[in-house]
């Protein structure tokens, strides 16, 4: 297990908590330390309709993997932008017997896909690997969800598509959020009159408080209910993907669709400061590179540094850096690449790393730079039930309304994942990343990920923390900042999900920060140690968090940024 090559055996925190801390001046959110609290089990999404659908198979006596899936299956419908039946993703688990599970459900490459399809006659990256058609891989979501309902669910099957069922059929009222992003991406959808016909009925978004209906996603979901996974990846929804793909050039086909499965996978078992960290290893990047940071992070104490002082943005920048470059050139998919995982998650090699670090110089990216420079959107949801089950689960279509393509007749955004891979060695994908040629596309691929659902297991062996966020490549470094806000500065879950982030992904050689999320002197400290800094306009990451209570109860906290909703009962 990988807990005895990582580092488990670190200094434990130095400060004292829970001491709810100053936000930097004029950061939006004011600190708050008041969680849901909930004594039996609890959801966190981002939607509060989702939420209900996943608590409502909890009060019927439902375990959390059954939660997950009816919450799962509901956002497909009230979050279409990024909830899904046309996307994938990854589920870690941690049972109350103390059964630890990893679910890939991650989109794969068609098997007529070449590694340079997205390349125009001289060479130049198109656009095709994010708006359209072929920008998607074959969709993991039904099966994902089936595999981890057969494992471990106890309610019916049919049960849990119910809710969203009714969702899709009778409609639900749309708020700001839902017009929001429709209306950032109109001129996209306007392009592919069935998405148009789905989501701009007259033409234009919808108002606010409108009761939005999707038949036909509403037939899709009750065949899935009726005939499992089989309905989607055979069958007439089958015929309808394909039929969409010939449409608009696309490369799905029924071979393709019959072939997919999710996979079981070993999840990653970290040790932190005494803690276990239980996350996804690959195709996804997130378990990898967030131990990476975590180990590198541990030679020095992070607590006593002063949460976000420029000490601590150091050090945590310094260990993104060196993280994300071996990201980025050794990691892809481990069923067609060899990734030397025990390697780079040892303590040694993160000592070494650590090693380099000056305290008060920024290093040079260029330095850790192995791939030749040539020069959102994702959900989450946290559940726990009655039990102490506990489950993490992240899950794209990558940008918003993934590839802006509806499956005619089945009512279904598809993704747009296939610019997760490299399209072309050293040139940046839609997320700024510079990856290498071992996440080149080849025919049943899974492209990298960087999504990171993770729980926390306490010094007693007790489930802590079960978070996750979207937000590309900022998912490791926001999970990386849930973590260490808990266990090092002892932040209150609220607090710490309302908290500023920043973020560095090795190249651009840059730290990235949330409007008035650092304080000015931290700012200019940084950049006399030598830091480009930039303030991001845009948000950064959806935290959906439960930390469980020195009591037991359970404490949620939905990120405010989007307005999702912890429930519990
Ligand atoms: O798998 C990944 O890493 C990306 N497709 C995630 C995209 C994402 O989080 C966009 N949402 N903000």
């Amino acid at each position: 297990m990988l807990l005895a090559l990582a580092s488990c055996t670190g200094s434990e925190p130095s400060t004292e908590r829970p001491l709810v801390p100053d936000f930097p001046p004029g950061w939006r959110y004011a600190p708050a330390a008041n969680p849901l609290r909930a004594v039996h089990g609890m959801v966190v999404s981002t939607d509060s309709l989702a939420s209900a659908a996943g608590l409502g198979m909890l009060q019927a006596g439902g375990n959390a993997v059954d939660a997950a899936v009816a919450t799962h299956f509901a956002l497909a419908v009230v979050n279409p932008e990024a909830g899904n039946i046309g996307g994938g993703g990854f589920l870690v688990a941690r049972m109350a017997d103390d059964t630890r599970a990893a679910l890939d459900f991650r989109e794969k490459a068609p098997l007529a896909s070449t590694a340079d399809m997205f390349l125009d006659a001289e060479g130049r990256v198109t656009d095709a690997g994010v708006l359209g058609h072929l920008a998607s891989g074959v969709p993991g979501s039904v099966a994902g969800m089936r595999a981890a309902w057969e494992r471990f669910g106890t309610l019916p099957w049919s049960d849990l598509l119910q809710p969203a069922i009714r969702l899709a059929r009778d409609g639900f009222v749309l708020g700001p959020r839902h017009l929001e992003s429709l209306e950032s991406r109109a001129d996209l959808i306007r392009q592919f009159p069935s998405t148009a016909a789905t989501f701009l009925p007259d033409g234009e978004a919808p108002e606010v408080g409108t009761v939005f209906r999707q038949p036909d996603l509403a037939r899709t979901l009750e065949a899935i209910s009726i005939d499992g996974a089989a309905a989607f990846y055979r069958g007439w929804i089958a015929d309808s993907t394909v039929a969409e793909m010939q449409r608009g050039g696309g490369i799905i086909t029924h071979e393709d669709l019959a072939a997919y499965e999710a996979v079981w996978r070993d999840p990653i078992v970290l040790g932190y400061r005494g803690y276990e960290i239980i996350t996804m290893p690959p195709p996804s990047s997130g378990g990898i590179t967030l131990g990476q940071i975590l180990n590198i992070v541990e030679d020095f104490d992070l607590g006593a540094m002063g949460w976000l002082s420029a000490d601590h943005v150091h050090v945590a920048v310094e260990a993104m850096r060196r993280a994300f470059a071996d990201r980025n050139y050794y990691l892809g998919d481990p069923d067609f690449v060899e990734i030397p995982m025990e390697r780079l998650l040892s303590q040694a090699y993160a000592d070494s790393l650590a090693s380099t670090i000056d305290l008060h110089s920024a290093s040079d990216s260029r330095v850790f730079n192995r791939v030749p420079e040539e020069s959102m959107q994702t959900t989450h949801y946290s559940i726990m039930d009655a039990e102490g089950n506990a489950v993490a689960v992240t899950t794209t279509i990558n940008s918003w309304f993934g590839s802006k393509v509806v499956v005619r007749g089945a009512g279904y955004l598809l993704n747009n994942e296939m610019d997760d891979f490299t399209s072309k060695p050293g040139v940046a994908n839609q997320f700024g990343l510079v990856q290498g040629e071992a996440n080149a596309i080849e025919p049943g691929k899974r492209m990298l990920s960087a999504m990171t659902p993770t729980i926390v297991v306490d010094r007693e062996g007790r489930t802590d923390l079960v978070t996750g966020t979207p937000g590309g490549p900022t998912i490791i470094t926001t999970v990386f900042q849930a973590v260490t806000n808990y266990i090092d500065f002892g932040l209150p879950v609220r607090t710490s999900v309302d908290a500023p982030r920043f973020h560095h992904q090795h190249l651009p050689d840059r730290i990235y920060y949330e409007p008035h999320g650092l304080a000015d002197s931290v700012v200019q400290e940084l950049r006399r140690r030598g830091h480009v800094v930039e303030e991001r306009g845009e948000m950064s990451g959806d935290v959906q968090s439960i930390q469980v209570g020195d009591d037991g109860v359970l404490l949620g906290a939905s990120d405010r940024r989007r307005g999702g909703r912890a429930l519990g009962y």
